[in-house]
């Protein structure tokens, strides 16, 4: 796997990237990441963390709204992980633009961005890998083997590197939340995670990096997987219990829209992540859908 630098840098030959550096300092060394990081500690400050693969949207920014109010060092990690990228995925075409992201960070109050290159999170002979193996199974981990991995591993990483006292992540990657907190748990790590609600476009898109990669009709496509859980929703109200029915009239509907296919739609206890065959108010329904070559995950508590 190749895991070396993937674009991550910001263009400092750019003026307004230069100027953006004074408002939001763009810290690259771990070192002196840890470094800032201990002497704020050493103040008594608390410091809050926004993990983030960059190309910030308002999602993004809900998170580090969110972490401004709860840290005195509000730090904004932009690193696009190699390691949760399976060999035939998105890494080389993920969107990056740095110095938005910069911009955007400086306008919500940011103190430091931090921001390694590849080669320093994962450096040559790189061998030492954190997985959650319960929670991360199935759903997005059956559909991305070793992603989970990848992201377990980068994420201890950064609150290694980082030590963050508390930690924001978004429920729209469900699942994602759930192993993390879980990691905390059994690793005894001394981190509060914070998962907050999807934001979405105005007609229910749930915002995600990967919706720049849409056409305008693959766009208007994307809506099928919110309206299908929204209509699992209306079915378990209406006295629908049976997740083979609901799944088979979430799949008619998706199954209109040409261009999408289904990776996977599923019912799960919230907390466990295991199966449900017979639903129950507050269940997870959570799916994965290609619309083309573009993977789209959403979910909703029922
Ligand atoms: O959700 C993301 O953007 C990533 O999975 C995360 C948590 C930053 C780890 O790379």
């Amino acid at each position: 796997m190749e895991l070396l630098d993937h674009g991550n840098k910001s263009d400092l030959r750019n003026p307004d990237t230069a100027i953006l550096i004074q408002f939001v300092k763009t810290v690259t060394s771990i070192t002196e990441m840890g470094e800032i990081s201990r002497a704020g500690k050493a103040e008594g400050k608390r410091i809050a963390l926004v993990p983030t693969m960059g190309f910030l949207h308002e999602g993004h920014l809900s998170l580090i709204r969110a972490a401004r109010k709860a840290g005195d060092v509000l730090v904004v990690s932009i690193f696009v992980n190699p390691a949760q990228f399976g060999p035939a995925e998105d890494l080389d075409s993920y969107p990056r633009n740095l110095d938005r992201d910069l911009k955007l960070c400086a306008g919500e109050g940011t103190d430091i961005v931090f921001n390694p290159a590849g080669g320093d999170i994962y450096p040559e002979g790189y061998s030492t890998w954190v997985e959650e193996t319960d929670l991360s199974r199935g759903l997005c981990g059956a559909a991305r083997p070793g992603h989970f991995r990848g992201v377990t591993t980068v994420v201890l990483k950064l609150f290694n590197i980082v030590g963050p006292n508390i930690a924001f992540f978004g429920r729209k990657d469900y699942q994602q939340f759930k192993v993390i907190e879980k990691m905390v748990r059994d690793l005894d790590l001394p981190v509060e995670i914070v998962g907050l609600p999807t934001v979405r476009e105005p007609d229910g898109l749930a915002m995600s990096s990967r919706n720049s990669y849409l056409s305008n009709r693959e766009r208007k496509e994307a809506l099928c997987l919110r309206r299908a859980l929204l209509q699992a929703r209306e079915m378990l109200a209406a006295g629908e219990t049976s997740a083979a029915a609901v799944r088979r009239e979430m799949e008619k509907l998706i199954g209109r829209e040409p261009d999408a296919r289904i990776d996977y739609l599923e019912f799960r206890d919230p907390e466990t992540l295991k199966p449900r065959e017979t639903l129950r108010p507050g269940d997870l329904a959570a799916g994965a859908v290609f619309i083309n070559r573009i993977r789209l995950i959403d979910n909703l508590l029922l």
